[in-house]
């Protein structure tokens, strides 16, 4: 006689122990944020939005707040040597230190967080001002970078307590490029370390890989890498992670592990409902693109399929076209954007696809070991 086997306990649908909103803003360590500040304004048209520094209290650093649509960059820069942000920048150079992520409960993400071994940044901190409270919280990741939660339901202010609104007269009739929010944002982490943070991502914060590529898919011949995308449950959040792997030359992941002194983010991608005007518009301001031969556009249409969009504007402006199952996508990276050949933004407009540009990591990657070898890096 059969005997009915013990039913598991049914999980809920929704058991996301960290519900993340998105991204809430990204924080640069660098060497001199006035200046910082007027390249993103200027280049990247972004909007000045809020200032903190000795003029508001603050004694050890000036962190400047800019805005496009969804997206926020916090440029912070320290007035004193031995502090740990000089201590960051002088062994990084310019680069991310803060990936922040909205929350509706800051205190609980770090408790769920730091009880799966997360190891705690920032205990919850309660910060209020005459616009209300605001709670931060925060866990590390690789490297020296870390996760801060915010929870500003409470909060009314323009950015958060201890800022002030900041407006200077310099950038009163700059318009915008057209950026609206962070698609998603790429970590390089030493040999062999790739599964250790997939872990991570799964056990302490809820995330699912959702895409792997292995040496097979990024040519040994190119710059050959390994990565898996993360992303956490609603798919606002996405973090691929990049390590090295064995190739003919350098990877370029090695390249930024030697010069960012170690793991750090390599790229933030950042979404246009245009790609051609949002390019365009960051070429004529100065921003410096990676170009692919012209010889990828011969058997584009072929490769892809039908596009909504003219060859020819693609071709001139070096945008870079795959499609998946779900349809297609369009992106184009740029050059470092400090001397260092670490941090690089991608640009990327997604009609229907979901994934992150397979068909074009050949093409990319010559692109990348062509400036390698410029740099004598290879
Ligand atoms: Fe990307």
């Amino acid at each position: 006689m059969l005997t009915v086997a013990k039913q598991l306990p049914v999980m809920p649908v929704s058991n996301d122990f960290l519900p993340l909103l998105g991204t809430d803003y990204v924080e640069f360590y660098v060497g001199n944020a006035k200046q910082a500040a007027h390249y993103y304004i200027n280049a990247f048209g972004f909007t000045p939005l809020a200032y903190a520094g000795p003029e508001t209290g603050l004694k050890d650093r000036a962190s400047y707040v800019i805005c496009q649509h969804k997206l926020t960059f916090v440029l912070t820069t320290p007035l004193k040597a031995d502090s740990s942000i000089a201590a960051h920048i002088a062994r990084h150079g310019d680069g991310v230190k803060v990936l922040a992520l909205l929350v509706n409960d800051a205190a609980d993400a770090w408790k769920q967080t730091t009880q799966r071994g997360g190891i705690s940044y920032q205990q919850p901190l309660y910060l209020k001002d005459n616009y209300g409270e605001a709670v931060i919280s925060g866990i590390s990741t690789y490297g020296d970078t870390v996760h801060l939660f915010i929870e500003r339901k409470k909060y009314g202010g323009v950015f958060l307590p201890g800022y002030n609104a900041w407006a200077p007269s310099f950038a009163a009739n700059l318009v915008d490029t057209g950026l609206l929010y962070v698609d998603h944002c790429v970590g390089n982490v030493g040999w062999n370390q790739m599964n250790m943070w997939v872990k991570f991502y799964e056990d302490v914060m809820g995330f699912k890989n959702i895409l792997s590529f292995d040496d097979a898919d990024i040519s040994t011949e190119y710059s050959a890498l390994m990565s898996k995308v993360m992303s956490n449950g609603n798919g606002f959040v996405k973090f691929p992670i990049n390590e090295p792997a064995e190739g003919k030359n350098k990877s370029q992941v090695e390249e930024y592990l030697e010069f960012y002194n170690g793991e750090g983010v390599q790229h933030i991608a950042l979404a246009t409902n245009d790609i051609v005007k949002t390019v365009k518009d960051l070429m004529r301001r100065g921003v410096e693109f990676l170009k692919v031969p012209s010889s990828y556009y011969d058997e584009l249409l072929d490769r892809v399929g039908k596009i909504d969009e003219d060859l020819e504007p693609l071709k001139e402006l070096g945008i870079l076209v795959d499609r998946d199952n779900e349809g297609y996508l369009l992106q184009l990276f740029s050059k470092p954007v400090q001397d260092r050949p670490t941090l690089f933004f991608e640009i990327i407009q997604r009609k229907g696809a979901k994934s992150f540009g397979k068909g074009n990591f050949k093409a990319l990657f010559e692109a990348i070991e062509f400036e390698q070898g410029l740099r004598g890096n290879l």
